[in-house]
């Protein structure tokens, strides 16, 4: 008895002065290990008699419960304190200046989503997402291309073997219209945002990628005409081109999911062999260049987006983001921008710090 009640103490003691996991486990082996001398001496109940048991009992238990006990919580006290030793530790200084000089650079194609988003923010728009994957009633059907119209033969899709369980086709966007459906019927209207990302075509030459990048414009609101369009697209491109001299024309043209539908060509001069744009395309020495689609939204399409086309009407836009990269940057091969190599990036790469803000000027070089 009295053995047990010292044994018990010298065990508490031991637990208490044990200044490691370690010498926590040992202390615990040598006490509820299985050869432990508590586990041993809880073994002898078994051959005694029903009276020396009963009084041999409580105190092995008692044993066993507090010895438990204060492993438990030592246990617990040096994990917190390893913690705590490991979080001062390992505290960094964010405030601290970065020496080196980064490594990476910020890839064209990011930076000019970058300056998008910060012109088309300053104009009231937010930014929207679709998934790259999609299927065909969002890709096509919902924009006004049936199963049978020829636009869809025209986009060099391409398809997953699989469908989807409503038993659509799937695959890979081929343009961001389909992010005009998605925010319609996500957010219905009025609605004002563009969708930056990447989209897809079975295509491959020096001016054409499998993947590239298109920025999709929506405004939706109750007397939306094409002034506005007009309007928008000629602000944008002249904060992007930071250039006050941009002059648009719109021409008439098709597209399924606008009516009217318009392509918009920017005026622009050649200078050095590079494209400069500015200026009126017919003035002298001057051209017009091809810079996206864009129309009023086909009636056809707000139905199906879920809206009253009696009510809602809008613009919609679409352009290559890799193209007025290009134009602004002045790289001449499109298949650069996606062959990693560290020179171009070096050469046409930002900094990181170099955020694009409409005070500093959305196109501040490297
Ligand atoms: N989705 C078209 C394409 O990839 C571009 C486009 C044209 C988008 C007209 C539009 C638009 O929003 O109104 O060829």
């Amino acid at each position: 008895m009295t053995d047990i009640t010292s044994q018990t103490e010298a065990a508490l003691a031991a637990i208490a002065a044990a200044t490691s996991l370690d010498a926590l486990e040992a202390e615990r082996l040598e006490t509820l290990g299985k050869k432990g001398w508590v586990s041993l001496a809880l073994k002898t109940l078994g051959g005694m008699s029903p009276e020396e048991r009963t009084a041999a009992a409580p105190a092995i238990q008692s044993a066993r419960a507090s010895i438990a006990d204060a492993l438990d919580a030592k246990k617990a006290a040096l994990e917190a304190a390893a913690l705590e030793e490991q979080l001062a530790r390992e505290t960094v200084d964010l405030t601290l200046p970065a020496f080196a000089a980064p490594k990476g650079s910020v890839h064209p194609v990011s930076q000019v989503m970058d300056e998008l988003a910060e012109i088309f923010a300053d104009l009231g728009f937010a930014v929207a997402t679709g998934p790259e994957i999609e299927d065909d009633w969002h890709n096509f059907t919902a924009l006004n291309m049936d199963e049978t119209h020829p636009a869809r033969a025209m986009h060099d899709t391409f398809y997953f073997p699989d469908k989807t369980a409503e038993g659509r086709e799937i695959l890979l966007r081929t343009h961001t219209s389909p992010v005009q459906i998605r925010a319609m019927l996500d957010q219905g209207a009025p609605i004002r945002i563009i969708a930056p990302g990447r989209v897809y075509r079975s295509d491959s030459d020096a001016t054409h990628t499998p993947m590239f990048h298109q920025v999709e414009g929506l405004v939706i609101d109750r007397d939306i005409h094409l002034g506005h369009l007009k309007w928008t697209l000629e602000t944008f491109f002249k904060a992007f081109f930071e250039r006050e001299d941009i002059t648009l024309r719109l021409r008439p043209s098709y597209f399924p999911f606008t009516e009217p539908s318009v392509e918009v060509d920017v005026g622009y001069s050649t200078e050095g062999g590079r494209r400069v744009v500015g200026g009126h395309g017919d003035a002298p020495g001057h051209a017009w260049m091809e810079l996206g689609g864009s129309g009023m939204v086909n009636a056809r399409v707000l139905e199906f987006a879920g809206l009253d086309p009696m009510e809602w009407q809008g613009f919609a836009f679409g352009l290559g983001i890799d193209r007025i990269a290009m134009l602004k940057y002045g790289m001449n091969d499109l298949r650069a921008f996606f062959d990693g190599d560290p020179r171009w990036l070096a050469h046409y790469g930002f900094s990181p710090f170099d955020q694009p803000t409409l005070s500093a000027g959305v196109g501040a070089r490297a």
